[in-house]
């Protein structure tokens, strides 16, 4: 794992999107893992200032969103579609019929899984994965278990990843779905290169353990150590809990 240190949340947000700006002026047609959560709209935000500044083309990209709440969907409150909208696909001239999401409104879960497993598939596999890290280390909603699933799959959240997004529901956990609807950990890791974002000193601990701790399901972001291409980019203060050496 390459790990990248910078002094702020902000310039770990602005090397994270120069990282996928760098793969998409190498690959216009390529193909992209998105994260939502805070830890990345100031990446996001450097996205569209580099489309609006004619220093980058979406036109021709595909994404696919790791996640997306069980109910709800575009229009809804809360949804990581509102979110996505509100961060980057409305400002950006990424086609909307290549931005894809799980969708969790699909009235058959078992279906809308496999198709979107399929999707990815047929787009040839994720080219870049831009991954945050929940408190717990979950990937998506990859939540720390003893077996993990590879593909798109449903899941129940557990409290405490609840919790970390109820800000998105107006800051009642009781709000947030139950279930969510996520990429596996197997596509993750099938991505060609893997940037992993993650600031704030609340991200230190789990980052220590994701990078220098045992490979393990308990801790979903571990198993990123098994991949040949990981960029870690942090700030100072999430990279506070390694070791010297490797900040
Ligand atoms: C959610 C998302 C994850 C994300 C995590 C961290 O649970 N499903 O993909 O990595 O939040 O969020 P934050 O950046 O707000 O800490």
């Amino acid at each position: 794992m390459r790990i990248l240190t910078y002094a702020t949340a902000r310039r770990a947000a602005a090397a994270a999107a120069a990282l996928v700006l760098e793969h998409l002026a190498e690959n216009p047609r390529l193909v992209l893992g998105l994260p939502t959560g805070n830890t990345p709209i100031p990446m996001y935000g450097a996205l569209v200032r580099a489309y609006e500044q004619g220093r980058a083309d979406f036109s021709k990209a595909t994404t696919f969103n790791l996640d997306e709440f069980v109910g709800i969907g575009r229009g809804d409150r809360g949804s990581y579609r509102e979110f996505m909208n509100a961060v980057l696909f409305d400002h950006v001239n990424l086609p909307a019929a290549r931005a894809h999401m799980p969708d969790g409104r699909a009235k058959d879960w078992r279906r809308e899984i496999d198709r979107y497993e399929e999707r990815i598939v047929r787009a040839g596999g994720l080219d870049l994965a831009v991954l945050g890290v929940g408190g717990n280390g979950h990937l998506g909603f990859n939540e720390p278990g003893p077996a993990l699933h590879a593909h798109t799959h449903r899941v129940a959240l557990c409290a405490e990843t609840r919790r970390a997004n109820a800000y998105l529901f107006g800051g009642r956990w009781q709000d947030v779905p139950t279930h969510a609807l996520s990429m596996g950990i197997g596509t993750m890791l099938t991505a060609a290169h893997v940037v992993l974002l993650a600031t704030g000193a609340n991200k230190a601990r789990v980052v220590a353990r994701a990078v220098t701790g045992p490979v393990t399901t308990r801790l979903p972001a571990s198993l990123l150590q098994v991949h040949p291409d990981v960029v870690v980019v942090l700030d100072r203060d999430a990279a506070g809990g390694l070791p010297p050496r490797r900040r």
